[in-house]
């Protein structure tokens, strides 16, 4: 299939997407919804083919940051509720009513703005959020909560279907802070109990609630990394659920040369040739998401084996010393050879997770940090079966 001419890649196994959000459905208790968070163009897997594989397997709601996102589903044609799960200014919830996208409120101002909109039409449906101790988006428990839902289902404008909460430490292996935000959560689901609100769907938790503590997932579970097939942390149980990785990213020697001892490679040639090596250049650089951090420190899979990068990584190459036999009689390596900067080639696996480590971050980021330039390849069965290049949109 046609669609990019160079040939760096995200190769994108909807296969093992599929198969990751099931297996995190299977674990559920009957009647528990599950929402696929494909924020961030699906933590860089690609937003509409992830949401349409999550909703293949069984997601009742998608999950994303902000409207945009939201509308760029319901362009490409799903109507699946979609849960915004960031701040909507007031100024955008004529859009999200139109659009039937569900809105995140926790502002009094909010509200407020929703009391001048016309009653008339559809209802603007929301999920209240409330701060249960990851201080970032929410109500806090107690009086502050209550008024806020008191006054939320008076409005004749709102459709308020959900409230939640977000833990902020259940990727690790030390659950007493979760408990205290799940006791926290716990009091205002109490009062809404006790009250007889209406809410109907009360959900709290991630991916590592998901792994370590489904009892306190609630009503939905908020699946994000691991639909990706990636663990939250290195702290959860990852004999509770094999998930396999979704991503990988793959280019193919763009030259090779053998340079002498003592020649430099790479602006400010700060690395320097020891003896005669085999130098291979690939053409994927900082600007496709492969950052320039990672300058002497990453390694990448050719022929299965591991090749360490050498020199600055520039804005779309960079360099690999490959390996040689000790009389400089190792492979005969050629261009075209497919080179593995993260995921599997034969049996061999150069895990997201290390260049995490490398770059002092986590899995999270690297997969988000592949650039808009890189094509994504959908790979279904063995065939590709799309490729999204934004750069040939016709
Ligand atoms: C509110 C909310 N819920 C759920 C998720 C999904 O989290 P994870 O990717 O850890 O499963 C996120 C992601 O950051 C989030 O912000």
């Amino acid at each position: 299939m046609e669609g990019y001419y160079r040939p760096t890649a995200a190769v994108i196994s909807l296969d093992a997407m599929h198969d990751n959000v099931t297996a995190f459905r299977s674990r559920l208790v009957p009647g528990t919804r599950l929402l696929a968070s494909v924020k961030a163009n699906a933590y860089g897997h690609g937003a509409v083919w992830s949401a349409r594989t999550a909703v293949a397997a069984g997601a009742d709601y998608l999950g994303v940051a902000f409207l945009d996102e939201a509308l760029q589903l319901r362009d490409a044609g799903l109507d699946t509720p979609v849960l915004v799960l960031g701040l909507t200014p007031a100024a955008a919830f004529e859009a999200a009513r139109a659009r039937g996208v569900t809105v995140t409120l926790y502002r009094e101002d909010q509200l407020d703005a929703i009391e001048r909109m016309s009653a008339a039409g559809p209802k603007l449906k929301a999920h209240i959020k409330i701060d249960s101790g990851m201080g970032r988006l929410g109500v806090l428990p107690g009086p502050a909560a209550e008024r806020f839902l008191e006054r939320a289902l008076q409005l004749p404008q709102l459709a308020v279907e959900g409230m939640y909460t977000h833990y902020a430490k259940a990727d690790e292996a030390d659950k007493t802070y979760t408990a205290m935000q799940a006791e926290r959560f716990g009091s205002v689901v109490d009062y809404v109990r006790r009250a007889q609100l209406p809410i109907g769907l009360i959900h709290a938790g991630n991916t590592a609630a998901g792994i370590d503590l489904p009892p306190h997932v609630g009503g939905m579970l908020r699946l994000g990394i691991g639909m990706y097939g990636l663990y939250p942390s290195g702290e959860v149980r990852r004999d509770e659920i094999a998930l396999q990785p979704v991503m990988s990213l793959r280019t193919r020697l763009a030259h090779v040369k053998t340079l002498s001892a003592g020649e430099g490679i790479s602006y400010g040639t700060r690395y320097v040739t020891e003896k005669t090596e085999r130098i291979g250049t690939l053409p994927v650089g900082y600007a496709d998401g492969y950052s320039r951090m990672l300058s002497g420190k990453a390694e990448v899979l050719v022929r299965g084996r591991r090749h360490p990068v050498v020199g600055s990584i520039c804005m779309d190459q960079c360099m690999v010393r490959l390996e040689d036999g000790p009389a400089g009689d190792g492979p005969a390596w050629e261009p075209d050879e497919e080179v593995v900067l993260f995921g599997r080639q034969g049996d061999a696996e150069l895990p997201v997770e290390e260049l995490a480590d490398r770059l002092g971050t986590i899995n999270y980021e690297v997969t988000c940090m592949v650039a808009a330039r890189v094509p994504r390849v959908y790979v279904r069965g063995g065939e590709i079966v799309d490729v999204v290049n934004p750069l040939l949109v016709r």
